[in-house]
């Protein structure tokens, strides 16, 4: 502990919570090809993964910063920019998208103000792609978080981030899943 104490002292100084670092650093200590699992468990305790903790973990593994930064950048499925509070995932597979997911997003982004992988200034949204969600059968489709809305039309797509996050503001429940006239997925 005492070669990263200086280093968490020093990343702390700077608003970085480092402990939930250090317990993954624990726990590969001493073992072999762990920088992957070492990033998807950083991403998995921060949501993303900062700068400081490539910093950490390159020290750690005696890596250089650049190999270490190298690897977060290859792999698509390492964020390293914070997520929202909520992750808005618009279904651009190929059923959604014969369906009209490209103007659904294209609403959804025009009423948030951001464009696909941004983040709404205020952190309540994230809007994010994505490959097929598994229910072809309500194309086209999007996801808030865990909640499915189906057969969207733009406007119903933004009517729902709307009821979101009103729903949000006044900290009530948010509506079971919007999927309109049901038809189960594929
Ligand atoms: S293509 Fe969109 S849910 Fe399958």
């Amino acid at each position: 502990m005492s070669v990263g104490q200086s280093a968490v002292s020093a990343l702390d100084a700077g608003g970085f919570d480092a402990a939930p670092l250090e317990e993954l650093l624990e726990k590969y200590r001493g073992q072999r090809g762990t920088l992957i699992p070492l990033l998807q468990g950083t991403q998995a305790a921060y949501g993303y993964v900062p700068r400081e903790a490539m910093v950490r973990v390159a020290e750690e593994l005696g890596e250089p910063l650049s190999q270490v930064f190298g690897v977060a950048t290859f792999y698509a499925q390492f964020r390293l920019v914070p997520r929202g509070k909520n992750v808005i995932r618009v279904c651009h597979g190929t059923a959604c998208h014969v369906s009209g997911a490209p103007l659904v997003s294209q609403e959804v982004e025009r009423n948030l103000g951001i464009r696909d992988g941004e983040n709404t200034p205020d952190m309540m949204f994230t809007l994010e792609s994505v490959a097929c969600l598994g229910a072809c059968g309500m194309a086209p489709v999007m996801m808030i978080n865990d909640r499915t809305y189906g057969k969207l039309t733009p406007d119903k797509a933004v009517g729902a981030v709307k009821e979101f996050r009103a729903a949000q503001e006044v900290g009530a429940p948010v509506a079971e899943a919007v999927v309109n006239d049901a038809e189960e997925g594929a």
